[in-house]
């Protein structure tokens, strides 16, 4: 029995990375999946993908930020597949010019954070509000959210990204927190740097080996590390599951951030002692 037989997803930002690793795990663990995404030639290859691997998809082009289409891609599935089990609300904005604007504080654009927040934020949320009353009807469903761990704590350098996902945060206890008695779930994921072309697009070779060293683990995260986290919460597996915020970040945020620093130092040689110190 596959961990996900029969269940009818949602992914949105399926076209790449997380979205498109999840897409073809649940496919694989037996679920039908609606792979949607900004740009429908990248969801139509995912959906090929999955179809060519025995597997079921139907592809559609969503905006995340254009709340009609958020409406019809709950209505549309609804219509294909008569239910919905998991919505799992992954894309956000990608756009590096935003992300470049919201990089010096004393720039801080208004504009820019709400269509972040629109993005990132409000086509989730409002996703939810329209798959929950069918979720509610067929007696339950798992949404999912990636957040980050950037939602953590206060940032230097990116003022609408970690904004957005920590208000996501909010959402998702919100959420679990109103419908979880009726059999509702959700949780968000906040992975670690998985360098996906999101990323890639902003990092340098330096950043991702800073990234490297705080990660504690061998290596970096890969999509599929998120999509295992996503299945898990995806399945029946996770039934008492609801409100969390689960880290996969390869232990990045379970030290203090001067840990690594006292460590190193710890390590590095004593200065040599004065003649005076020595003596005394
Ligand atoms: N990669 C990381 O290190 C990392 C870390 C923390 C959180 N995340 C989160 O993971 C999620 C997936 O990102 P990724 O790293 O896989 O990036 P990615 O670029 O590989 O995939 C993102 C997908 O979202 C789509 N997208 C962009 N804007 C959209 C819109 N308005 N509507 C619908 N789809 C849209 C893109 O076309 C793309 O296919 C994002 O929510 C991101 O914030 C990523």
């Amino acid at each position: 029995m596959h961990r996900l037989q029969d269940k009818i997803s949602v992914i949105t930002g399926a076209g790449s990375g997380i979205g498109r690793a999840s897409a073809l795990r649940f496919a694989a663990e037996g679920a039908t999946v609606v792979v949607t995404d900004l740009f429908g030639d990248t969801a139509a290859r995912v959906a090929q993908e999955i179809t060519d691997q025995g597997g079921r998809a139907l592809a559609m082009q969503i905006d995340n930020g254009d709340f009609e289409q958020v409406r019809s891609m709950i209505d549309l599935t609804l219509a294909q597949f008569g239910r919905i089990d998991v919505l799992f609300n992954n894309a956000a904005n990608t756009n590096r010019e935003d992300s470049l604007k919201g990089r010096n504080f004393l720039e801080f654009d208004p504009e820019t954070f709400d269509t972040c927040m629109r993005m990132n934020v409000l086509g989730g949320v409002l996703a939810c509000k329209h798959a929950i009353p069918h979720m509610l009807e067929q007696g339950g469903g798992s949404i999912i959210f990636t957040s980050s761990t950037g939602s953590l704590g206060g940032d230097t350098h990116s003022f609408n990204y970690g904004a957005t996902k920590a208000t996501m945060n909010w959402y998702v206890q919100a959420i679990a927190a109103t419908f979880g008695k009726q059999g509702i779930r959700c949780n968000a994921i906040l992975p670690g740097a998985v360098p996906t072309p999101a990323m890639l697009e902003w990092s340098t070779p330096a950043m991702l080996e800073a990234f490297r060293s705080v990660h504690n683990s061998p290596r970096l995260g890969e999509p599929e590390d998120i999509a295992m986290m996503a299945l898990y919460l995806a399945s029946d597996e996770s039934r008492f599951v609801n409100g969390t915020l689960m880290r996969v970040d390869g232990g990045m945020s379970c030290m203090t951030p001067f840990a690594s620093l006292v460590q190193q130092l710890a390590t590095a040689p004593k200065p040599m002692q004065t003649a005076a110190q020595s003596a005394s």
